[in-house]
């Protein structure tokens, strides 16, 4: 430490995520340390998700790291990706970072730190960017490597817990499972990525040319699993469908959990089961709130796991019964230990929803709330998180996209006589076998 012996100690402000400790991170806390006593404001899970993805590690755990590293004098949680509040609480007389925000979308949260600084003296000081190490690299390997089913089983409680709003969109084998891991937009500062893949009954089925009956039995399903959980890291939500017996249920719960799987739902019908919008178009039985409500706690008693949810569907406004009786289940269902409730609806008008999330909202015990609106999908995900909802599942888009594409293709070489037309339309060989990274062996 570089002070002056009658003067008091300096003290400086480093803010990090600190997932992936690289040499990087080393450089700025040995520079900060330099300069005096460093504080850590470590960014709490809410404050990186409000950006980019949750951190591999827990907020906990890199607390734990940390500390332990030579220089760093204490960590406290930065709530805000804004500096300020942390700055005015502990009036820091410089704050070290890299010098990479100079340019790019970081430019005003570093002009805010400047200004801020200036109200009593304090400075910023800039580390040159190290190169050839990034988070960015790191994180990348990350994904090439894997994960393991507990990792990923839990992260879908951290994202509950760390973000207002979900998005799950529809996998049903392994490559639109790697769209879904992969797929992203970039607004500004933010990253817009899917949280998660829900695993839908509806399109695994029609992918193997099947009505969506459960015909599909449990064993098939679990092949497609497989083959998303082998090339994906993110967390997966089951369609449990009925969820079978009860005592088919215990078994189908323990197998999600050994997947990784981080939820199952599972729908308060019985007897065939139809997709739910064919709604009253054909004969669908809702199950009894009291023998479901036993599924749930069957299925609550068999998880081996704290952290697998079981959430209950409620199908009362795809049958035409009623919000009242939709209110009445979700109760029940919770009672009996629904770890969430999915609410659906085939309407395209939102109202019935927006009642029903309203009602929810003022339950005693709130657990999260989760929507699929592909018949009013003029509702923005703003709206619903304005009403309360936790998970928004685009249940089925992949496919739908897929289908009407390889239709077009079939029929114009049907049309032809030969391929050639069909060229523009579609990906080249090259860029096919581009496609699907490797795992580091060629
Ligand atoms: C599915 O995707 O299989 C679902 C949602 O269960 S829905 O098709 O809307 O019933
Ligand atoms: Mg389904």
């Amino acid at each position: 430490m570089n002070t002056d012996s009658d003067s008091p100690v300096k003290t400086v402000y480093v803010g990090m995520s600190a997932d992936l400790i690289h040499p990087g991170h080393l450089n700025i806390l040995r520079t900060a340390a330099s300069h005096g006593l460093v504080t850590v404001g470590l960014l709490t899970d809410k404050a990186i998700a409000s950006y980019k993805r949750l951190p591999y590690m827990t907020f906990e755990q890199r607390q734990e790291v940390i500390e332990a590293v030579k220089g760093v004098d204490r960590v406290v949680p930065q709530e805000t990706l804004d500096y300020v509040p942390n700055l005015r609480t502990y009036k820091p007389d410089f704050v070290v970072h890299g010098d990479d925000w100079k340019e790019g979308v970081q430019r005003q949260t570093r002009q805010q730190v400047i200004d801020t600084l200036s109200e009593w003296g304090g400075k910023l000081v800039e580390v040159p960017y190290t190169k050839g190490v990034s988070s960015t690299q790191l994180i990348a390997a990350v994904k090439q490597k894997g994960t393991t089913p507990g990792m990923r089983l839990g992260r879908l409680r951290r994202m509950l817990a760390a973000k207002p709003l979900l998005r799950f969109l529809e996998a049903h084998n392994g490559l639109t499972g790697l769209i879904v891991e992969g797929a992203k937009v970039v607004e500004g500062s933010t990253v817009r990525e899917f949280d998660g893949m829900w695993l839908s009954s509806l399109t695994d089925s029609t992918a193997k040319g099947k009505p969506d009956i459960e015909a599909v039995d449990v064993t098939s399903r679990m092949q497609t699993l497989n083959d998303i959980v082998e090339v994906t890291t993110k967390p997966i939500i089951y369609d449990g469908d009925t969820g079978g017996r009860p005592e088919h249920f215990a078994y189908t719960v323990r197998t999600l959990e050994r997947f990784g799987i981080s939820a199952v739902i599972v729908e308060d019908k019985v007897g065939l089961k139809r997709n739910s919008l064919l709604g009253t178009d054909v004969f669908q039985e809702q199950a009894d709130i009291g023998e479901f409500s036993e599924k749930i706690a069957v299925g609550k008693r068999a998880q081996v796991t704290d952290d697998f949810m079981i959430i209950a569907r409620i199908e009362s406004l795809i049958l035409n019964r009623g919000l009242d009786d939709a209110i009445e289940r979700a109760r029940a269902f919770v009672d009996a230990g629904a770890d969430g409730i999915m609410i659906h609806s085939r309407e395209e008008d939102p109202g019935n929803i927006f009642r029903f999330c309203d009602a929810f909202h003022a339950f005693p015990r709130r657990v999260p709330l989760v929507v699929v609106p592909s018949s009013y999908n003029h509702v923005s995900e703003s709206e619903l998180e304005a009403h309360g909802v936790n998970v928004v599942i685009y249940a089925n888009h992949l496919l739908r996209s897929a289908y009407p594409a390889m239709l077009r293709t079939a029929e114009s070489i049907l049309g032809s006589g030969r391929s050639l037309e069909s060229d523009k339309e579609i990906l080249s060989i090259k860029e096919v076998l581009r496609l699907i990274p490797g795992i580091g062996f060629e």
